[in-house]
């Protein structure tokens, strides 16, 4: 990796007042309190204490809050942050959430958050229905701002979320063409939530067309480095670090961007090879996978993919006028790549 990874204990913002989120975060604190006040009322709203529990069990267990961070300091670029930006962080949360829901379960996974999965705990049905609640919800926070524009981008981006997610491409495929569909579906499941935080967050925050624009792009540049740099944890990071197993998406067969790189070294690898045809799925081919792709240099070079994604996002932010909330944005694009969690 040509810039070194930090040495720092894992960045949330609750675990240290010194983290770099927390300094990222500073210019709207207030803001990020508002919205995990709002996102208790969530579950104690809830119509019955069955969903209340499921619906806490995700929402209480916190993550990053990258998503209502993004949203309110793309909204703190013109203007103070006001309520708008924090009903737009919270309900953009609240979709992130929906998606782990039914990505846990489309996953099969049983960790996240540090803590078993709600399809671990329950089952399938209660998980699906669970994230179902919670994009409804969403919707209804946005519909009550009454701006149709909002309403498109919420609807638009969920729309490309879910055909990102039913997108397939294979290993077998051409090398170059593979990587090339690598972003593509990236871009749609997970750089396209992020754009939504930035250009909800400017259009309530009062941001002018070219600024919205600008936003735009950094939120999907920065979407792309994030989503690769979760595929590079899920083979190099830390269960502890991340509250997720690692070696997930090889025990899934779920071809990432360091599984492509380190596939154009060594094509015939068995154990790779194995789980990506889902031949094999014993955790030994997992553990071979995990150590030869360490091993490679391909974590290396999806390092300088991520890089160069987040310096796109960067050069993106020269359009807004200079402030805090600015240069958090730009702090943010060395943030998601040096991340351990
Ligand atoms: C996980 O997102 C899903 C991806 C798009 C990789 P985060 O890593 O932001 O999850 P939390 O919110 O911190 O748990
Ligand atoms: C992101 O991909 C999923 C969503 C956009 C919801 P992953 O499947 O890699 O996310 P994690 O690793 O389970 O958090
Ligand atoms: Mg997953
Ligand atoms: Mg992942």
């Amino acid at each position: 990796m040509p810039r070194r990874l930090s040495e720092s204990p894992p960045p949330t913002r609750t675990a240290e007042v010194d983290s770099p989120i927390a300094r990222i975060a500073a210019p709207v604190a207030g803001g990020l309190d508002r919205v995990d006040g709002f996102l208790t009322s969530v579950w104690e709203e809830a119509p019955n204490p069955a969903l209340s529990q499921l619906v806490r069990h995700i929402l209480a267990a916190g993550g990053k809050k990258l998503r209502p961070l993004l949203a309110l300091l793309s909204a703190d670029v013109r203007s103070v942050a006001d309520e708008r930006a924090v009903r737009v962080a919270a309900a953009i949360e609240i979709l992130h959430a929906a998606t782990l829901i039914h990505d846990d379960v489309i996953d099969h996974a049983h960790v996240r958050r540090g803590i078993p999965t709600a399809n671990s705990i329950w089952s399938n049905s209660l998980a699906v229905l669970t994230g179902d609640y919670l994009f409804a919800k969403c919707s209804h926070v946005i519909a009550e701002l009454d701006s149709p524009a909002l309403d498109r981008m919420l609807a638009r981006t969920v729309m490309r979320m879910v055909a990102s997610e039913t997108t397939q491409f294979s290993a077998f495929e051409q090398t170059a063409a593979l990587e090339h569909e690598y972003y593509g579906k990236v871009r749609g499941k997970t750089a396209s939530l992020l754009e939504l935080c930035c250009e909800a967050g400017g259009l309530v925050g009062g941001a002018a067309a070219g600024e919205q624009q600008a936003l735009r792009a950094y939120g999907e540049n920065l979407g792309i480095a994030f989503q690769i740099v979760d595929d590079i944890l899920d083979i190099a990071g830390s269960e502890e670090e991340l509250g997720k197993p690692v070696g997930g998406d090889l025990r899934e067969g779920t071809l990432t961007l360091p599984i492509i790189l380190f596939l154009r070294q060594a094509p015939a690898h068995a154990a790779v090879n194995g789980l990506l045809s889902q031949e094999a799925d014993d955790e030994n081919a997992v553990w071979e996978a995990v150590a030869a792709i360490r091993a490679s240099d391909a974590i290396e070079c999806a390092y300088a993919k991520a890089w160069q994604f987040a310096d796109l996002a960067r050069a993106a932010l020269t359009e807004l006028p200079q402030s805090t909330s600015r240069t958090s944005l730009e702090m943010l694009t060395d943030y998601v790549v040096r991340r351990r969690s």
